[in-house]
């Protein structure tokens, strides 16, 4: 028999290594605390939830492919109509409706590193080259960014606040970038967790984008407002530029259920956003607790912290895992920490107090 032969397959899954979620670990005793997804440590509020009750009774039907009730209501939320607003399959899902709409082989998509790490995964999909420019101080280098934009680039993400170090990068900043990068290539602010955000000196890129036509703000209602499993995001933009990624959206891929849950969450916002008020709470208490047990932490403005551990960070991550604390870690460079419930929060502070180094 001839050696067997598989399918072809693109060159490009020879080098790619798949997400890897955030885990479940659970203690000898039993005990489960997952603070590895940056998610609401909240479940759903009763009314949200009767939304999603109501709308499974439909679900021998199809989806409205154009999301039309949910646009409007993000549109009237954002103060905006509703043709600069495309919705997706959680702003991953919207990451890649955007490649899909600019990038090509032979163009290149420039990005702060380490960010977040769809970026890289979704852009060596779609073909492009990815430009990674490190951070400075855990923060986005912006002018660096601004030097590593050729003709060829397409799109810069800024991750703002910056997922995993909870950094950010102020209005100023972000505007003198901005007169720098060609009108041809758009910038996307990636909001996913503005809600958590208490620095006056950081923008709402509802704010910056309306005289400019090469930038998007990209929010999501995975984190403040607690849908992570429904997977809904939405991108905010000029007509033209929402109007092409809307262009590249996967038939259907934003479900009934989730389109109801999302005009359902809007409307209780002021319930949601107290929960992220607690959050806030939170996050400064734990970050005060580690800086005082003389950890270095960077400030952040996020729903978690982020703790450089270089090489002790695998030995960290299994030191809460044994206490059913899971992390997320990145070997080599550091964890980062979702701030969860106080009774979470106290078990990661725990052990953060008991590991033998700080960093
Ligand atoms: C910066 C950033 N953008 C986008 C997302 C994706 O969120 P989702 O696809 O759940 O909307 C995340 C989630 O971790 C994130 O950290």
């Amino acid at each position: 028999m001839s050696e067997a032969t598989t399918p072809r397959f693109r060159s490009v899954l020879d080098r790619f290594v798949a997400y890897k979620p955030g885990k479940v670990v659970v203690s000898p005793e039993g005990r489960s605390f997952k603070l590895s997804s940056n998610e609401s440590p909240e479940g759903p509020l009763p009314s949200v939830l009767d939304a999603i009750t109501e709308a499974a009774r439909d679900i021998n039907r199809y989806p409205d492919n154009n999301a039309t009730a949910l646009t409007e209501a993000i549109a009237a939320f954002c103060g905006v109509s509703a043709e600069h607003v495309a919705v997706g399959c959680g702003s991953v899902g919207m990451t890649q409706m955007l490649l899909e709409a600019v990038a090509e082989p032979g163009t290149e998509v420039v990005y702060a590193w380490r960010s977040f790490e769809a970026y890289p995964l979704l852009v060596s999909l779609s073909g492009a080259t990815g430009v990674q420019v490190p951070l400075e101080e855990e923060t986005h280098d912006l002018a660096a960014m601004a030097d590593a934009i050729t003709e060829r680039t397409r799109l810069v993400f800024i991750c703002n606040p910056n997922n995993p170090t909870g950094t950010v990068v102020p209005r100023a900043e972000i505007e003198a970038f901005l007169d720098r990068v060609p009108e041809d290539c758009l910038v996307v602010l990636d909001e996913a967790y503005r809600e958590y955000v208490r620095d006056d000196a950081v923008p709402d890129g509802l704010t910056m984008y309306g005289d400019r036509p090469n930038l998007a703000v990209l929010r999501t209602f995975s984190k403040a407002y607690g849908l992570a499993g429904l997977r809904i995001g939405y991108l905010v933009a000029h007509p033209v530029v929402a109007g092409a990624i809307r262009k590249t959206f996967l038939p259907f891929s934003v479900n009934s259920v989730a389109q109801a849950a999302g005009i359902a969450s809007l409307a209780a916002t002021g319930e949601l956003l107290e929960r992220v008020e607690r959050t806030v709470k939170e996050r400064d208490r734990v970050r005060g607790t580690l800086l005082a047990d003389g950890w270095t932490v960077p400030p952040t403005e996020a729903n978690f912290v982020w703790l450089r551990l270089g090489e002790r960070t695998m030995d960290f991550s299994a030191a809460c895992d044994s206490q059913g604390v899971s992390v997320r870690p990145f070997a080599g460079e550091g964890a980062r920490v979702s701030i969860g419930s106080p009774e979470e929060n106290d078990a990661f502070l725990a052990v953060a107090k008991e590991f033998p180094h700080r960093n």
